[in-house]
């Protein structure tokens, strides 16, 4: 079961505008997450205790919601809180790995500022300074999608070092993408990325294909093709992406963008815990040396290359906790919406 949340305000306390108000806003919970009225269990409402003309359950039935249990309670009184306002959870059965949306509507906006309307997030930064970490949390305590740009990437390479083909090899590579078919999904709220519809999430981790990643990832082909498939995804729905051009080319106007970095053998060292850790097993000084390397390719690369925004927040992770890294991007981000 997943639980979706709305909320909205009313003017006056009249009977038409609760009426209204309560229809707008399930209208929307249902339509903008594609809901069927028999994956609905029930329907709660609260209200404050400045509303007495008309019952938000009642409204809801009169509106056309009569095929699930209705519900509705009053508020405690919050000194400061949001006058004439009707909050609302739908209960539903749906996957759990659905990415639910909730709602939220006239003066409610304010309330949750970050579930009312899309927004990205753009994080960057060289290989090892604690992106992905960041985002994975980040996207659960806002619940919006994590996109991992970089397994994009990684899958197509991996298809390269499994079709034989140079990732350096401009030509080979450009043939290689007319049929490349590479897709993510969600599942539990995390992502899946698939090539030719072969699972590879574990497989692209792999650290020869790190290195052809970054290869890859410099023809302009290939960024064509995977900045596309991102832009579509971000703007269907808030995003948290992680990558090197996010801030500079994919999302120019994302709202939030942030560049995490640290010292290259700090990186380096994540990096290497993390492989051990998947059970492979590398030299630390080569890994160290492949890390600078990437560094020097991603961002020396003539299209698009790892770049830090002019407006992004840099954060220097290297003498920074996960969650001290997390308390700071949230800190901006409070103060932005
Ligand atoms: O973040 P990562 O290590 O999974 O990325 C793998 C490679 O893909 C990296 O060397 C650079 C490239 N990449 C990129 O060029 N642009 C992105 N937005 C993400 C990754």
């Amino acid at each position: 079961m997943q639980i979706i949340r709305g909320a909205t305000t009313i003017k006056k306390d009249e009977k038409n505008q609760i009426v209204y108000a309560v229809k707008d806003l399930l209208d929307e919970i249902f339509s903008l997450n594609n809901l069927k009225k028999e994956e609905t269990i029930g329907i709660v409402f609260s209200l404050t205790t400045d509303i007495h003309s008309f019952h938000p359950a009642k409204a809801a039935r009169v509106c056309g919601y009569d095929f699930a249990p209705l519900f509705a309670c009053v508020e405690p009184d919050i000194v400061g809180g949001l006058p004439l306002c009707i909050r609302v959870m739908v209960m539903v059965e749906v996957s759990p790995s659905r990415l639910v949306k909730h709602v939220y509507l006239e003066d409610a906006k304010m309330l949750r500022a970050d579930l009312s309307s899309i927004y990205n997030i753009a994080l960057d930064g060289p290989a090892g300074s604690g992106k992905s970490t960041v985002a994975k949390i980040l996207a659960k305590e806002y619940n919006i999608l994590y996109l991992d740009t970089g397994a994009m990437y990684r899958a197509c390479a991996l298809k390269a070092v499994r079709e034989n083909v140079a990732p350096q090899d401009s030509e080979g590579v450009k043939k290689l993408l007319e049929y490349l078919d590479v897709k993510v999904e969600y599942l539990d709220g995390a992502q899946h990325t698939y090539l030719d519809g072969e699972d590879v999430s574990d497989k692209i981790r792999a650290n020869e294909v790190s290195m052809a990643a970054s290869h890859i990832s410099a023809h302009p082909c290939v960024r064509i093709k995977m900045v596309e498939m991102q832009r579509v995804i971000a703007k269907q729905m808030s995003c948290i992406l992680d990558g090197r051009d996010i801030g500079s080319t994919v999302l120019p106007d994302a709202k939030f963008k942030f560049y995490l970095t640290a010292d290259s053998a700090i990186r380096a060292k994540r990096r290497y815990d993390e492989l051990l850790e998947r059970g492979q097993n590398v030299d630390f000084d080569k890994l160290h040396a492949e890390i600078v390397q990437r560094d020097k390719q991603d961002s020396e690369r003539e299209f698009s290359p790892l770049v830090c925004a002019n407006d992004a927040i840099v954060i220097d992770t290297s003498e920074m906790s996960i969650d001290e890294v997390v308390a700071k991007i949230k800190s901006y981000i409070q103060q932005g919406i």
